[in-house]
């Protein structure tokens, strides 16, 4: 079994994600007339279920898509999908979960009414490990020039929906000069957000964020951070605007994402961060992963190493 091997689920199907699942027509497929989210498991344990459930139904709602499936049906296709990719692949260590939702097939059009059901997907790899080079060294980043982090007026960052264009864009420009991630200006030109994350800096001890009102995601991460994790580490918070003028005068920068947890970031166009064992985000990352592992440990039932039989579920 290839390393890379990607466990799918159409549907209540399991297959594999190279194999073909969903029509052509399919609305996520053709115009990304889709909604997703995306959870890690800590301890084997899915990681902020009921949080990432709610931003999905929230980002259903603003794209008038109802989701017509019961989180615990849900639970168990994600359940049923982690045990084919253990069995395919004898995975046992932390997976990472994607759940699409398109809006479904249908005649061609932009019309929703168009839409005949909605579609799941559901997708099971092993968590990102992130090398141990942008570990010690930390990320680099540069500010978009080109393109804007899309106004909330437009299509809402607030909305997780299938269509990352616009983040695609940002994250090319970046790349091509020679940074591992983009960070997005708004329309105001105050900074908002990585192509997948959410960013904060430390000054002293304070932990500076992008408010909401930017134009960014309503992180998971950045809302624990924001709400336990900093004080645990000894931070206060200051969620503010922030002008790239600022980035100078920043201590430490990070990334902060499911997947990432509290990733460091070293180097911003011409700014360096610091990530040295001293610095204070190793002390944020530890309490975040201290604060997941006992947030996890309370929910035996978030476990994705339980199988479904017969629709009874067995821990
Ligand atoms: N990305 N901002 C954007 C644009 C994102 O796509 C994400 C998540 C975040 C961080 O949100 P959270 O802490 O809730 O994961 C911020 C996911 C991980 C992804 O697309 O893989």
């Amino acid at each position: 079994m290839a390393s890379n091997f990607v466990q799918a689920n159409t549907g209540g199907t399991l297959h594999s994600a190279d194999d073909a699942s969903i029509r052509p027509v399919d609305r996520g497929f053709l115009y990304g007339d889709a909604v997703y989210e995306v959870w890690r498991t800590y301890d084997k344990r899915i990681f902020a279920w009921d949080e990432h459930w709610a931003r999905l139904k929230k980002s259903g709602n603003s794209i008038h898509l109802h989701i017509p499936w019961a989180d615990s049906l849900m639970m168990n296709e994600i359940i049923k999908t982690g045990a084919a990719f253990r069995k395919q692949t004898g995975h046992r260590g932390e997976v990472y979960i994607r759940l699409q939702i398109s809006r479904g097939g249908g005649s061609i059009g932009l019309d929703i009414d168009l839409a005949e059901s909605p579609e799941f997907v559901i997708l099971v790899k092993p968590v990102p490990v992130l090398s141990a080079e942008i570990m010690q060294k930390g990320l680099k980043l540069t500010v978009a020039q080109t393109i804007r982090r899309n106004p909330p007026l437009t299509l809402n960052p607030a909305w997780k929906t299938g269509n990352y264009l616009n983040n695609i864009m940002g994250l090319r420009e970046a790349k091509q000069r020679g940074a591992n991630d983009v960070l997005f200006l708004n329309l105001n030109g105050e900074l908002t957000e990585a192509s997948t994350s959410n960013v904060a800096f430390i000054v002293g001890n304070s932990l500076v964020t992008p408010p909401l009102e930017a134009g960014v995601l309503p992180g998971i991460t950045r809302a624990h951070v924001i709400k336990t994790v900093a004080q645990s580490a000894g931070l206060s918070v200051d969620e503010r605007p922030i002008s790239p003028a600022e980035l100078e005068t920043f201590d430490e920068a990070m990334l902060l994402s499911t997947t990432k947890d509290v990733q460091p970031v070293g180097l911003i166009d011409g700014f360096r961060y610091r990530v040295d064992r001293e610095a204070k985000l190793w002390r944020l990352k530890t309490e975040f992963q201290a604060f997941a592992a006992n947030s996890v440990s309370r929910r035996p039932e978030l476990s994705v190493q339980r199988t479904v039989e017969d629709g009874r579920i067995s821990i």
